[in-house]
């Protein structure tokens, strides 16, 4: 999940990482009462979870409460590159006398984390890495020591950092390096970290996403997504447990095991160019125990979707066996009732088979059509769809 710059800035501050004031403004009304409030100069900013929001517009400095006003009137409402501006931060303005960057991430490739460090900030941090590669000191963070004060120095000699701001700098980035552990991050960027004239070192910018599979040790993060701009298809899946992913085609998707699920939804693509280019609606996957209650959710959220005209069931039985599943079928088509509104194609294989199939053919549901073999299945799933 990725955080808002306002959030990450009040994480920051929790952390000690130093910070300017900022309050968050849905309305110019309330950009001028926050400038106001927060006195002298201020930068209103557009709260978008996408980057160069500086170039596109979406950040203004205001000198006046009034200038903080229009700056919101300008910011609130635009779009940028795709993300529509629906709040503002307005921040305290800093007296900015360099600019630097930091990061601290997780490196999959490396199975390690990664900090990267330049004394050459204000300029996107893509490029400065293709055109000066050697301005930025990409180094691994052992994530059993961290990141403590000797390595953070070592960090900062590095990004070639002067001596003098050495000592400055890597107390603070001992405490980026604690958000990002603390909170189970797997991104913590500081984009600009500044000098100021007055000669603190500051957290201007702020970019952080958490690890979601984390969220149990963290009570306070549930608070931190952002339900308004979810899919709220996803939204109830997310609430159900599953793993649904929503796409944009009519033919909706239950299969047990990711690879299973992902090419179900190749087969199911290439079916549907013979009928009339449908497409999968989702991606689910209903996983190892393909309870009856399981499969109720899932299919109630995949026919809660309005796009979709049939859904295919694609089950391989392993631990949980054919029956088991087909017992699932039947009792979640029972459970929903006058809901279950759209055909089923229905395709198992793999443990029970047998009685598996005897079970769904016993309960003869109006809906439920039985498939051979994927490729069936899902021919027969495109073809109901195109309907
Ligand atoms: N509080 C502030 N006071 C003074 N200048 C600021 C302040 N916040 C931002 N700036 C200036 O505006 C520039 C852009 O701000 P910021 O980094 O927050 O946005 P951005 O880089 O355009 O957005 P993103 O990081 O999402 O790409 C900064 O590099 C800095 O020079
Ligand atoms: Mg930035």
């Amino acid at each position: 999940m990725d955080l808002y710059e306002y959030q990450a800035r009040d994480l920051f501050e929790s952390y000690g990482v130093p910070v300017l004031a900022g309050i968050i403004a849905d309305t110019p009304a309330e950009a001028r009462a926050a400038a106001e409030k927060l006195g002298g100069v201020v930068v209103v900013k557009a709260q978008v979870k996408v980057g160069g929001r500086g170039k596109a517009g979406g950040v203004k400095v205001a000198k006046t409460p009034e200038e903080a006003e229009e700056a919101a009137k300008a910011i609130l409402g635009l779009d940028i590159k795709g993300h529509v501006v629906k709040r503002v931060m307005v921040a305290a303005g800093a007296r900015i006398a360099e600019e630097f960057y930091f990061s601290v991430l997780l490196d999959r490739a490396n199975r390690s984390y990664l900090s990267l460090t330049s004394y050459e900030g204000g300029m996107e941090i893509e490029q400065l890495a293709v055109e000066r590669p050697e301005a930025l000191a990409r180094i691994e963070v052992n994530p059993i020591k961290g990141i403590d004060l000797a390595e953070a120095k070592k960090i900062a000699v590095a990004a070639k950092f002067p001596a003098e701001l050495v000592d400055k700098v890597a107390p603070v980035f001992v405490k980026l390096y604690e958000v990002y552990t603390g909170e189970d991050a797997t991104l913590v960027e500081v984009n600009p970290l500044v000098l100021t004239e007055e000669g603190d070192i500051i957290a201007l910018d702020g970019k952080v996403s958490l690890d979601e599979n984390a969220e149990f040790r963290h009570e306070n993060h549930a608070a931190l997504e952002d339900k308004a701009a979810a899919d709220p298809l996803e939204a109830k899946a997310k609430a159900a447990d599953l793993n649904y992913v929503k796409l944009d085609g009519e033919v909706g998707i239950i299969g047990n095991g990711a690879g299973l699920v992902m090419s179900t939804l190749d087969v199911v693509a290439y079916a549907g160019e013979n009928h009339g280019g449908v497409k999968p609606a989702n991606f689910l996957d209903i996983g190892g125990g393909a309870s009856a209650e399981v499969m109720a959710a899932g299919l109630d959220v995949i026919l809660g979707d309005a796009q979709v005209r049939s859904v295919f069931v694609n089950v391989f039985g392993g631990i949980t066996a054919c029956d088991a599943v087909a017992n699932g079928i039947v009792q979640a088509l029972a459970t929903l009732g006058s809901a279950a509104n759209k055909p089923l194609v229905v395709r198992l294989d793999g443990n029970n088979v047998d009685e598996g199939r005897r079970i769904l053919a016993e309960a003869n549901h109006p809906l439920v059509t039985l498939a051979d073999s994927m490729d069936d299945g899902a021919d027969k799933a495109a073809e109901l769809a195109a309907r």
